[in-house]
C-alpha cells in the first residue's frame, strides 16, 4: 500500500498522519475582521503586498517557505564557506549524481537563472519549444531570446473537473504536428514541467515521457525537465502509475533523468531550500552554458547560493526519495480539495501538487473576467480569514499592445500547501472560512486598477473593489462569528 500513514479513525474518517513532528515554531498573528480589511485595503486588494505579520496562514506559494528537516538544519552547520573547490559543492555534486545519474552539475541561484542560462544557450530567433504547460519565469526568458512556447497539453488539462491523472501529459500527435510544421531545425528542444505548476500542479506521466522521448529521438531534439515540482510528480508517478508502483522513488527518478538531456530545477522548491542548478551529461551543451555562469550566477562551485543552503538542498534531496516526506503535501492537499468538494466548493481535480486550487469563474460566476474574480477572491478570502492566497487569473497576464485585456484560460485562486508547515486543524480553518465565502459568494463583488504597471501587474499592480462590498462581507462575517476571530 502508498499511502501507509492515512489512518482509518474510529469514527470512520481517513486521516493523513504527519510522519513528522515540529521542533521549531514560528509564532502567527490572526488579526481581527476590521484590521484585515484595512490590510487589504492598504495593499491594494494584492496579496502580494500584504505584510506578513497581518497573515495567518501564508498559503501564497510553496516557494522557499517549505519546512526544513532537523539533519537538514545539522548540515548547515559544517559548510565550507571555500570560494572555489568547496566540499560543500562536492557535496551536492555528488548528491545530484547520486539521484539523478548525470554527472555534470552547474549551480545557480534559483530556478529562473537556470532558465535564463539554458536559453540563452539554446534558444535563439525562431525557435520554437514545444511544452507541457508554460510557467511564467520560463515563457519570459524564451520569449526574450528569440523564441516562442506552444503548449502541447491534452484537453483534460483545462478542465477543472477531471478524473484523469497525468493532466501535464504532452499530446504526441500535437507535438508531431509542431515537427512537421516547423521543422526539428527550429525545435532545440521539448520542455518537460513536472507537476505543471499553472494548470494546479498537476503531473506528468514516466510513460508520456519515454512515448516523447521516442519522438524526440528521431529527430535529434533534446529534452529539457524543470524539476522544480519533482517531488510531487514522483509521489503522483508511485501512486497513480501502473509501471511505477514497485519501483522505488529513487528507482522513478533515474528513470526521468534517462529520457531528459537537461535537468533543471528550483531549490526553493525541490530540496526544500533556497538555490537552484542544471544537470546534463551533455558535455557539448555543459560546456556552452558553463561559461554564461561567472558571469550571472558566481562561481562554478556555488553559482550565487550559501554554502548553508547548498548544504540544506544536498539532504533536502536525498530526503525527496522518501515517500514519507514527498507524501505530506498532495495528502494535505487531497484533504482539503475532498473537503471543499463535499461542499460544493468548485476546486480543480484531480487534486494536485503544490497547493489547493479554487475554481474563481464558477465560485464567482457573478463577476466577469475583466473585474478579475480570481484576484476579488484571494482579497475577500484574506478579509474572511487572514489567509493569503495567490491570483492565478486574468490579473496574472498582460495586456496587449493596444490595451486589451488578454482573458486567461483558467482563474484560479491558489492556496499553496508548503510542506511540513501547517497543521491539519490549520487546513480545516481554511476549509471552513472558504465555505462561508461560498455560502456568502452573490456578496463579493469585482476590482478595478488603481495604479497598473506595464509588465508583471500582479506583483505590484494596485486596486480597489468595484463597490462597498467588502464593507457588507466584514458586516455578515460580525453577524455570524460575533467576537470570533
Ligand atoms: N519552474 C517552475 C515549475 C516553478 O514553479 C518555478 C517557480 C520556477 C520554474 C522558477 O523558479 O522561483 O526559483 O526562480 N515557481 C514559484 C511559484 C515562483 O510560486 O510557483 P524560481
Amino acid at each position: 500500500m502508498t499511502d501507509n500513514n492515512i489512518i482509518k479513525m474510529y469514527t470512520g474518517d481517513n486521516v493523513p498522519l504527519e510522519m513528522h513532528k515540529a521542533r521549531v515554531v514560528q509564532k502567527l498573528n490572526l488579526p481581527d475582521i476590521d484590521k484585515r480589511f484595512e490590510a487589504i485595503t492598504e495593499a491594494g486588494n494584492n496579496t502580494f503586498l500584504l505584510n506578513n505579520r497581518d497573515v495567518y496562514l501564508d498559503m501564497l506559494t510553496d516557494s522557499g517557505v517549505n519546512a526544513m528537516s532537523d539533519r537538514q538544519q545539522a548540515a548547515m552547520m559544517i559548510a565550507d564557506d571555500s570560494y572555489a573547490g568547496s566540499e560543500t559543492f562536492a557535496r551536492l555534486e555528488n548528491k545530484i549524481k547520486d539521484i539523478f545519474n548525470m554527472d555534470l552539475f552547474l549551480p545557480t541561484h534559483q530556478g529562473r537563472a537556470s532558465e535564463n542560462i539554458i536559453s540563452r544557450t539554446m534558444v535563439k530567433s525562431g525557435s520554437v519549444i514545444p511544452m507541457n504547460y508554460h510557467f511564467t519565469t520560463t515563457k519570459a526568458h524564451i520569449v526574450e531570446n528569440g523564441g516562442t512556447v506552444e503548449e502541447i497539453y491534452n484537453d483534460e488539462a483545462l478542465k477543472i473537473n477531471s478524473t484523469y491523472p497525468f493532466k501535464g501529459n504532452i499530446n504526441l500527435e500535437k507535438l508531431q504536428n509542431l515537427i512537421d510544421e516547423h521543422g526539428a531545425n527550429n525545435i532545440p528542444f521539448v520542455r518537460i514541467e513536472a507537476g505543471t505548476n499553472l494548470i494546479g500542479g498537476q503531473p506528468v506521466s514516466l510513460s508520456n515521457m519515454r512515448q516523447v522521448r521516442k519522438i524526440c529521438d528521431k529527430y535529434g531534439i533534446k529534452i529539457v525537465f524543470d524539476a522544480s515540482l519533482l517531488q510531487d510528480n514522483l509521489y503522483f508517478n508511485k501512486c497513480r502509475e501502473e509501471i511505477c508502483k514497485d519501483m522505488s522513488i529513487k528507482e522513478i527518478t533515474h528513470a526521468i533523468s534517462e529520457i531528459s538531456d537537461i535537468i533543471y530545477f528550483s531549490a526553493r522548491k525541490l530540496g526544500n531550500a533556497r538555490g537552484g542548478g542544471i544537470c546534463t551529461d551533455d558535455q557539448d551543451l555543459y560546456y556552452k552554458m558553463r561559461e554564461l555562469l561567472p558571469l550571472y550566477e558566481g562561481f562554478l562551485t556555488y553559482g550565487g547560493m550559501s554554502v548553508r543552503e547548498m548544504e540544506a538542498i544536498t539532504v533536502g534531496l536525498e530526503e525527496t526519495m522518501d515517500l514519507n516526506m514527498i507524501n505530506q503535501g498532495p495528502q494535505f492537499i487531497a484533504y482539503m480539495v475532498e473537503e471543499l468538494k463535499k461542499k460544493g466548493i468548485p476546486v480543480v481535480t484531480p487534486p494536485g501538487g503544490l497547493g489547493c486550487h479554487v475554481d474563481a469563474m464558477a465560485f464567482l460566476d457573478h463577476v466577469p473576467q475583466t473585474k478579475y474574480p480570481a484576484g476579488a477572491l484571494a482579497a475577500a478570502f484574506y478579509i474572511a480569514s487572514g489567509i493569503r492566497g495567490m491570483e492565478r487569473g486574468t490579473l496574472s497576464e498582460q495586456r496587449d499592445e493596444d490595451g486589451n485585456e488578454t482573458i486567461s484560460n483558467m482563474e484560479l485562486l491558489r492556496l499553496a500547501m508548503p510542506r511540513r508547515v501547517f497543521t491539519l486543524s490549520q487546513v480545516k480553518y481554511a476549509v471552513d472560512r472558504l465555505s462561508w465565502l461560498y455560502d456568502n459568494r452573490k456578496l463579493i463583488g469585482g476590482l478595478e486598477f488603481t495604479e497598473e504597471p506595464r509588465v508583471l501587474r500582479f506583483f505590484f499592480g494596485k486596486l480597489k473593489a468595484d463597490s462597498n462590498w467588502q464593507s457588507k462581507l466584514v458586516d455578515k462575517f460580525k453577524e455570524d462569528f460575533g467576537n470570533s476571530l
